[in-house]
């Protein structure tokens, strides 16, 4: 049995890690300030034969981050403000929470002598290129078009470098929009497909920013677990930042027309003008994460659309 701190665990991405590792039987911290997170989305981690504790604190605090960190053998860095509109509406909240709360875990990980920490980053690092729909590759350079992706892009730096002077194991993981149950679907900052699903479903227009041609990447939450677990420990990936998708495009009018075709409905969107920091497209080249981490795509995104439907309709998305 492995001791696990998921930082950010309470969250949607944390709290599926934290299911999975305490029904694999391992010890699991969690550390929320519940700022996004909910208590409920722990609830599924609590019957496994491994074991769980919570600690409600904040990752700005240093004293707080050393605590949790007691005989951890691995981080998993989820805790971040996230969206990229939140961080265009207050940079400096942003920058507080994801670079000096950042800064604190990777202190303390490196105080307590961790095995290996891996810390979420996001696709939003690449911003958008010449040709928005090629393929985002690990070694291209990084043009962020938000605050939310500058923090993620100096905190790759710092990761990088706490490997390189402090000899703490690193891995940065760029997430391509992850969706998957219980991802909140009625926040004003959700994302976009629960803010479908529960639009199509409550009879409300969905609203899309732009014209609908903008195309992401979307990854089934599974993936990131396992993708997260692989990378605690495949060996030759310290140091590294690595693609986590699904390797394929999909723009949100072919989005919602999957959904309609799923839950049997038409829907009129509501069209608004496009906000500031989107990315035009987004898309990952997954060769190194394969090769690095052996990673293999589970569920698929049409796959996991179709679980996440069923699951809306009999009401257990959130359970
Ligand atoms: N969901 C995605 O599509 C996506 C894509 C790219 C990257 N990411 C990254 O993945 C990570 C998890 O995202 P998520 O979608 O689960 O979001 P989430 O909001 O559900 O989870 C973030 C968690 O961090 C906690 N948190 C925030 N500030 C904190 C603080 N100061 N101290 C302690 N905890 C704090 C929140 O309460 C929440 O539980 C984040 O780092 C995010 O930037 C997510």
């Amino acid at each position: 049995m492995a001791k696990y701190l998921i930082t950010g665990g309470a969250g949607f991405i944390g709290g599926h890690l934290a299911e999975t590792l305490v029904k694999d039987g391992q010890e699991v911290v969690v550390l929320d300030n519940l700022a996004t997170g909910k208590r409920e989305n722990l609830i599924p981690a609590q019957n496994g034969p491994g074991q769980l504790t919570f600690i409600e604190g904040d990752i700005r605090d240093l004293a707080t981050c050393h605590r949790a960190m007691e005989g951890v053998d691995y981080v998993l860095h989820q805790a971040a403000r996230p969206s990229v509109q939140r961080s265009v509406e207050d940079p400096i909240l942003s920058h507080d929470i994801n670079l000096n709360g950042g800064l604190n875990v990777l202190v303390a990980a490196r105080d307590a002598k961790v095995k290996r920490l891996v810390s979420a980053s996001s696709s939003s690092v690449y911003g958008d290129r010449q040709d928005p729909f090629a393929p985002k590759r690990e070694d291209m350079d990084l043009r962020p078009k938000s605050p939310y992706a500058a923090n993620k892009v100096a905190m790759e730096y710092y990761c990088r470098v706490f490997h390189q002077a402090y000899g703490l194991e690193t891995v940065s993981l760029r997430y391509f929009n992850v969706f998957g149950p219980r991802q909140d679907p009625h926040s004003p900052y959700a994302a976009v497909i629960p803010k479908f699903i529960f639009a199509l479903l409550e009879g409300r227009r969905p609203v899309i920013f732009g014209d609908g041609r903008q195309s992401r990447d979307f990854t089934y939450v599974t993936n990131v677990v396992a993708a997260n677990l692989a990378a605690c420990t495949a060996p030759g990936a310290a140091g590294l930042a690595l693609n986590v998708a699904s390797g394929g495009s999909h723009d949100l009018l072919e989005l919602l027309a999957i959904l309609e075709r799923l839950i049997g409905v038409k829907a009129e969107p509501e069209f608004r003008p496009p906000r500031p920091g989107d990315v035009m497209a987004s898309l990952a080249d997954l060769n190194l994460t394969r090769s690095v981490l052996g990673y293999e795509i589970g569920i698929g995104y049409e796959e996991g659309l179709a679980i996440l439907v069923d699951l809306a309709r009999q009401g257990k998305y959130l359970a």
